[in-house]
Order: C-alpha cells, then sequence, then structure tokens
C-alpha cells in the first residue's frame, strides 16, 4: 500500500527538534506540504524547510509560543495566507518540565507544563478544527507519551497533562466525528531525542530503560513519524478518538514477564 499526503497542508508544533522534526520530515516525504512552528533555534527551522524545498515541497517555518493565544490565532491566520487553511495538524510541541514531587514542585513550574502541554495543545487543536469543520476533512493528532497511562514520580505535571490529552482527544473526537474530522493521539515510549538524552547518555540510566522496554532498545524519532503519517493518512479513515501507543511495549508492564 503506497501512502501519499500530496498537496495536504500540514502543520508541526514544535516540528524543528525530536519528535516534531522526525514527523515534519516524513509528512513532507510523503509529498505534504509542511509548516514547521518553533519557538527557539529558528536556523533549524530554516535548514529543515530549505531541504524540504530543495527536495521539491512546498514548506515554511512559523514562530509561535503554542501556550500563547493570541500567537496561536496568529499562527494559523499564516496558514490561512499561505495555503488558505489546514489539512492536518500535528499537536506535538510539549516540555517535561522541572522534576521534583508533587509535594516540593513549585507552583509555577507546575503550571508552566500544563500551559504549554494542555493549553496549548487546546489552542492549537480548536483553531485547527475550526478550519476543519467547515471544510469536512481533516486531521488532529496530538503528541500524548506512555505518561499518559503509567505513573511517573517526580513528573506530576506532565503525567497530569498527557493524562488530559488522552481524553480531550477522545471528547474533541466525537465532537468532530459527525464533520468527517478524525482526532488522535500518538503515545511514544523512550524515543531517542534531547528530552531524555540525560537517561540513554549514560550505561546506568540505559540498563534502567531497557528493563521497561519489551523490544529492549530505545525508539528512533523516525518509527514514530511512520506511524504518525500512517495516522493522518486515509490508511487510517476508520480510525478516531484513540490514542496509538508507539512504545516497543513498555504499556505491556514488562515486569509481569514472570512472577505475578
Ligand atoms: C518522556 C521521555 C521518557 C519516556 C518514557 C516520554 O514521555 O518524554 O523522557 O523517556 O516518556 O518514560
Amino acid at each position: 500500500m503506497e501512502i501519499s499526503l500530496e498537496g495536504k497542508r500540514a502543520l508541526v508544533t514544535g516540528g524543528n527538534s525530536g519528535i516534531g522534526a522526525a514527523i515534519a520530515q516524513a509528512l513532507s516525504d510523503a509529498g505534504a506540504k509542511v509548516a514547521i512552528n518553533y519557538l527557539s533555534n529558528p536556523e533549524v527551522a530554516e535548514q529543515m524547510a530549505g531541504q524540504m524545498h530543495n527536495s521539491g515541497h512546498d514548506a515554511l517555518t512559523i514562530e509561535a509560543d503554542i501556550a500563547n493565544q493570541s500567537e496561536v490565532e496568529a499562527m494559523f491566520n499564516k496558514m490561512d495566507e499561505a495555503w488558505g487553511g489546514i489539512d492536518i495538524l500535528i499537536n506535538n510541541a510539549g516540555i517535561d518540565g522541572v522534576h521534583a514531587n508533587s509535594w516540593d514542585i513549585d507552583t509555577d513550574d507546575w503550571t508552566k507544563v500544563i500551559n504549554i502541554n494542555l493549553f496549548g495543545n487546546f489552542y492549537c487543536a480548536r483553531q485547527a478544527l475550526s478550519r476543519m469543520i467547515p471544510q469536512r476533512s481533516g486531521v488532529v493528532l496530538a503528541t500524548s507519551s506512555v505518561h499518559e497511562m503509567i505513573a511517573w514520580s517526580g513528573h506530576s505535571a506532565y503525567t497530569s497533562s498527557k493524562a488530559a490529552i488522552g481524553m480531550l482527544t477522545k471528547t474533541m473526537a466525537q465532537e468532530a466525528a459527525p464533520y468527517n474530522v478524525r482526532v488522535l493521539a500518538l503515545a511514544p515510549g523512550a524515543i531517542k531525542t534531547s528530552i531524555n538524552q540525560g537517561v540513554w547518555d549514560n550505561a546506568q540510566g540505559m540498563t534502567d530503560l531497557l528493563e521497561k522496554i519489551p523490544l529492549k532498545r530505545i525508539g528512533e524519532p523516525e518509527e514514530v513519524a511512520k506511524m504518525a503519517v500512517v495516522l493522518v493518512s486515509d490508511a487510517a479513515s476508520y480510525v478516531t478518538g484513540r490514542t496509538i501507543y508507539v512504545d516497543g511495549g513498555m504499556t505491556d508492564y514488562p515486569d509481569f514477564a514472570h512472577g505475578g
């Protein structure tokens, strides 16, 4: 089966690093026009867009803080001006934030994660949906995490934001389904990006991590990106309202390979 996103207009938030960058590249390779949203490192976004152009694909870069509603609005207006709207939103930008137990963490640090990961996701999704509903087509795909399901000490804001993304996804999917618009989430496990470099960069962290992964290896951003392409394409035309896990089996509770 050949997957083509030829002519589709896509926006990837946090599209110039980690999983977002891999998804942006994969969408472009599949023929989509890709807008790369970024907050820092504009030169990386520009370089990515330049490469996409060189490969014959339309691309643009848009600076915006997704936690800021008016910047989000301006970003979607830029999509309208450039390409007359949007077909695919990859609602990806997020942070893991300060690591501290819930009774120790500073409220501002906690709120920052929720503002970016949850409110940012919501601001972008509603802008996208308000364009997709009238055109009776489109897909919103959020980047969630295995921590939508698995508790993680020291990361209560992050886990709460990802659990909320799961329910926000289901609810928006139910609202949008009568209009032929699909809403999904993708939940990566441990993927080799800068967000968890402190873990995979040292032998002890890696040993501990691999115990948590039945496939016994860390994932590559491209492995998440391939699934993203499938989910936003017609190959997944009957899939909506779900979080799809790309985690090497992490949510299969590997500790239960024995005992119990
Ligand atoms: C986090 C990573 C972590 C992975 C598995 C992701 O959501 O961003 O830092 O390695 O979950 O725990």
